[in-house]
């Protein structure tokens, strides 16, 4: 399983994932998550129009043919998921062999080595976790 939002570090991630699973024969899942920014709000018939997770799921594989080309040397089977990126990931990494996620990723505040996510999931993953180094987007 690894965790990909976009940047930088989850590319690398994605990499790694993928030259680990050649070794391994395992399957990668790249999982992309989306938090729906409206639903905490207080004005819920604000919602963005269209599927969105059709959208993530576009945006998901582009991404993946980006950083790996179109036939890859391992298994691919990417997911996307809608909620907390850090608790669906941990989620969703039941049952895996590992979980891979970069130190950072596009949000959060320049100069701080691990992401809330990433930490999420080294503190509560089922499942031992990599986290593999990336320089920060817009650094
Ligand atoms: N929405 C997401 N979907 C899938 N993976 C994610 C998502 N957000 C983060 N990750 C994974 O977690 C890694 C670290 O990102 P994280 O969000 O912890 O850092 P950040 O964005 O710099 O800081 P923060 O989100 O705490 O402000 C990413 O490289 C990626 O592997
Ligand atoms: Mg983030």
């Amino acid at each position: 399983m690894v965790g990909v939002d976009g940047s930088m570090p989850s590319r690398e991630a994605l990499l790694w994932a993928v030259s680990e699973a050649a070794h391994t024969g395992a399957v990668v899942e790249p999982m992309m998550v989306w938090e729906n920014p409206y639903r905490e709000m207080w004005l819920p018939h604000v919602e963005p129009r269209g599927d969105p997770l059709a959208l993530v799921r576009q945006r998901l594989d582009l991404l993946v043919e980006e950083v790996l080309g179109p036939h890859p040397d391992v298994p691919i089977e990417p997911l996307v998921a809608e909620g907390a990126p850090a608790r669906m990931l941990v989620g969703a990494a039941k049952g895996a062999d590992l979980l891979v996620v970069g130190n950072r990723g596009r949000g959060g505040f320049v100069g701080v080595l691990l992401g809330s996510v990433s930490f999420h999931c080294v503190s509560h993953a089922p499942c031992p976790v990599v986290v593999v180094r990336g320089e920060p987007d817009g650094s």
